[in-house]
């Protein structure tokens, strides 16, 4: 969308800074041991408190929370009985609703010690995410965005998921435009000011093809081999954008 007032800033701000509570409380929780349904109940009890509501909960009758995603898991991993392990690659992918407007936002973290490649896996799918965000600006297009994520991650070695892509959000949970994570520079929607975006990497460590589990929901890579993903939410601005879900951004 394309905020209209100052007020609906304030409450997609509002909605985006409870996210990012949540997302930095849980990163916290991320140990050997913990059951991934306690971090559900948890960022329930976290997102009511601060006056929010999950919007995945319900959404197309997704069942949880959050979305909770276990190394081969790229997105939507339902959370459950498993208990996180030394080692794990996380992905924790959290939205909430305030007062009708919608915030998104994503992390991955490593469960204790983890190996060489899984750091690197994260880190790129981090800064794929600084790369996705640096092309934003009013007058861009989504291919500009596109291409930078793409051709980042891709320079490292690593591959973009296609089947799941990023997208403008704000009185609805997924609006237009999408923003896939692979694409040509300057093709596509141009970028507006005002305009709420969820940019949002999945990064494979080996091919990019990804299925769906039984369970409706989960999406795994098919060779088995680990995925991250990094999301924040969004401002265009004349200039580049404003980012509103970065840490520490709760009044
Ligand atoms: N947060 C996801 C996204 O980034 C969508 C989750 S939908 C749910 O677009 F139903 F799985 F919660
Ligand atoms: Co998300
Ligand atoms: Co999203």
């Amino acid at each position: 969308m394309t905020v209209a007032t100052p007020a609906e800033v304030d409450r997609l701000r509002r909605a985006c800074a409870i996210a990012a509570q949540v997302r930095e409380d849980l990163k916290g929780r991320i140990v050997p041991g913990v059951e991934t349904a306690d971090l559900d109940r948890h960022a329930e009890e976290l997102i009511g408190r601060l006056g929010g509501r999950s919007w995945f909960k319900g959404y197309r009758g997704y069942p949880a929370t959050i979305c909770v995603s276990v190394n081969e898991e790229v997105v939507h991993g339902i959370p459950g009985r498993r208990r996180l392990t030394e080692g794990d690659v996380v992905s924790l992918d959290i939205g909430v609703s305030y007062e009708g407007l919608h915030s998104d936002t994503a992390v991955s973290v490593g469960v204790g010690r983890i190996d060489a490649a899984a750091e690197r896996l994260l880190a790129v799918t981090r800064d794929a995410l600084d790369a996705g965000l640096r092309a934003v600006r009013a007058g861009r297009r989504v291919g500009d965005v596109s291409h930078a994520v793409q051709a980042f991650v891709e320079s490292n070695g690593f591959s973009v998921v296609r089947e799941f892509v990023g997208h403008g959000i704000g009185r609805r949970e997924h609006e237009d435009p999408q923003i896939p994570n692979y694409g040509e520079a300057g093709k596509g929607p141009e970028l507006v000011e005002g305009q709420a975006l969820a940019i949002e990497p999945m990064v494979n460590e080996g091919a990019a093809a990804v299925r769906v589990l039984e369970d409706g929901w989960t999406a795994v890579t098919v060779d088995g081999r680990r995925s991250a993903h990094f999301e924040h939410t969004v401002l265009v601005t004349r200039t580049g954008s404003l980012i509103l879900t970065l840490p520490g951004v709760m009044a």
